[in-house]
């Protein structure tokens, strides 16, 4: 078994993920470990959020699941209270690449 489960994206991908991360303010919300100013603790902390069964208490933590939620939360769990970020699919698998190598 791979210890890293998710932890396989390029280093290039990542770096675009961490970013993207600093760019979007997710860190207004969240703390994020190696984002600067990702230290808010508004919304759940991301730390080793490769190790996480699941995205907001029940969604399956995959890639394309990830990517989906960051995109559009609401659409997924109807009535959450992290908001829609404009996210275009491209920086949301991106982003959900750096959150799944996060061990
Ligand atoms: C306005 C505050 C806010 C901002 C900004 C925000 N989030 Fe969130 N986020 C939340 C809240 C609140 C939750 C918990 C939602 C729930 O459980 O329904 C959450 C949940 C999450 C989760 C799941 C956490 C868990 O423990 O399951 C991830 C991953 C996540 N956010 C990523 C992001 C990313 C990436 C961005 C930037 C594009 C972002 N968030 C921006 C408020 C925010």
């Amino acid at each position: 078994m791979r210890a890293r489960p998710h932890g396989d994206a390029p280093a290039a991908q990542l770096e675009r993920g961490r970013e993207l991360l600093a760019q979007y303010q997710c860190g207004s919300c969240h703390a994020i470990p190696k984002v600067p100013a990702a230290r808010a603790s508004l919304a759940p902390p991301l730390d080793a959020f490769g190790r996480r069964s699941y995205i907001a208490g029940h969604l399956p933590n995959r890639p394309e699941t990830l990517a989906r939620w960051i995109e559009a939360p609401a659409a997924l769990v109807p009535g959450t209270a992290m908001p829609s970020m404009g996210v275009s699919p491209r920086d949301a698998r991106d982003m959900a690449a750096y959150l799944l190598a996060l061990e």
